[in-house]
């Protein structure tokens, strides 16, 4: 009975996800349940304990239902989150993005803190390693990707498919080869920005959907994704189309980002993504004459990232040219990678394509066990339509 039991925000039934730690009927039929929410002031646990109660309530011989609850140990909540991540991935929707593409979601607890700036700055940065990567600008109300990056136009489109808009970036190491960018955003598709703003709810989630089914991305190194300010509709529609993306959370240094911390970590847990790690944005500014100011405090980045167990990746500083850049639509980490935040953007996309977030190499070995498999599944085939037997291929 309790199978049926489904925990209303990861979707899954609560047997499966590990949350029934004890279940005991004695000679009266009064059946106690013991469960373990994941954390101990989740906002369901009135309805999940009314659905427990009124499940075990109708079954012939009960007399009543005890419940106890009680809250995951961190490695409990940490196996429930896989698990309920690897059932996302069954249950996802087919995208265009490749199976080998990395994906990066930029988020933040609040808006105005940097997002779409260290998302077009990392994209060009990863682009300028002459990696491909996609920019989807996620905020449809919002959105500022067109302008920071510069590019204009309609997206074009054949094939009932309709294809980005694309840019490329030369690589700043001489001899290194280009990367490309490849940019979708609502801004290629409607006459001004007081159109977006008549989209609602739905209808926002479902353009961000048609974003990943209906744009031929091609090959992509990467997806970074700009995300609208918050923890709404968009948030959790992102994450069950791409169950497999990583959230990059960005902050400012204010310490008081206490409170804003909660609301990503609570993003992060409701929607079962997994926080890459943090980067901190308008940290110290740093004037002419060498004297650094932390106008908006220190110790946000390193305080967000010990709150969501992830490592804190950039501190980005506060510098005119990176708003000066985003006017312009030229990223300060092309126009001006020798500038502090320039060299932060370069670190931060180095960081991510060495050690954080590597791209899947084609070429090693996970396209040798595929053509392994491909191997023994032809093999197969043949076995079945009479020919050799099966297993004779290499793995
Ligand atoms: N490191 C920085 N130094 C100077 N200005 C910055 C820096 N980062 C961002 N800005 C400026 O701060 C403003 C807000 O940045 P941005 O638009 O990237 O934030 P956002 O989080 O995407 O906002 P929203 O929540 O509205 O989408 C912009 O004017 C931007 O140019
Ligand atoms: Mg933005």
């Amino acid at each position: 009975m309790l199978e049926a039991v489904i925990d209303p925000e990861l979707h899954s039934s609560i047997v499966e996800l590990g949350m029934v730690r004890d279940v005991g009927v004695d000679e009266d039929g009064l059946v106690s349940v013991e469960i373990a929410l994941t954390i101990a002031s989740c906002p369901l646990r009135g309805q999940i304990e009314g659905d427990v109660e009124s499940r075990v309530r109708g079954l012939p011989g009960v007399t009543g239902v005890e419940i106890r609850t009680s809250a995951m140990t961190a490695q409990e909540r940490a196996s429930l989150m896989a698990r309920a991540r690897k059932q996302a991935a069954e249950r996802a929707p087919e995208t265009q993005i490749p199976l080998t593409t990395r994906i990066l979601a930029v988020a933040s607890g609040k808006g105005g803190v940097g997002k779409s700036s260290v998302t077009v700055n990392l994209a060009a940065a990863m682009a300028a390693r002459g990696h491909t990567v996609g920019v989807l600008d996620a905020d449809i109300w919002g959105f500022s990707v067109p302008r920071m990056l510069g590019v204009t136009g309609r997206l074009g489109g054949s094939d009932g498919k309709i294809h980005p808009n694309e840019v490329e970036v030369p690589s700043l190491r001489p001899g290194g080869s280009p990367g490309l960018l490849k940019i979708v955003s609502m801004g290629f598709l409607v006459e001004d920005e007081g159109m977006a703003l008549m989209w609602r709810g739905l209808v926002l989630a479902k353009a961000v959907e048609q974003f990943l089914t209906d744009v031929r991305w091609g090959d992509l190194d990467y997806l970074l994704i700009d995300m609208p300010p918050g923890t709404g509709d968009i948030q959790m529609a992102l994450s069950r189309l791409l169950p497999r993306a990583e959230l990059l959370v960005v902050t400012t240094p204010a310490l008081a980002a206490q409170k804003v911390a909660v609301r990503v970590a609570d993003m992060a847990r409701r929607s079962y993504l997994k926080v890459a790690g943090v980067v901190e944005n308008m940290s110290a500014f740093t004037c002419d004459h060498g004297q650094s100011y932390a106008l908006f405090g220190t110790g946000g980045g390193q305080a967000l990232a010990s709150e969501v167990g992830a490592p804190l990746l950039a501190e980005i500083p506060l510098e005119p040219g990176v708003a000066a850049g985003g006017d312009t639509g030229s990223p300060l980490a092309l126009a001006e990678p020798q500038s502090a935040a320039g060299q932060a953007f370069h670190l931060l996309a180095h960081r991510l394509a060495t050690e954080i977030m590597p791209p899947v190499e084609m070429a090693g070995c996970t396209a040798r066990i595929f053509a392994a498999a491909n191997a023994n599944l032809a093999a197969l085939d043949a076995a079945k339509a009479g020919g050799s037997p099966p297993g004779t291929g290499e793995a």
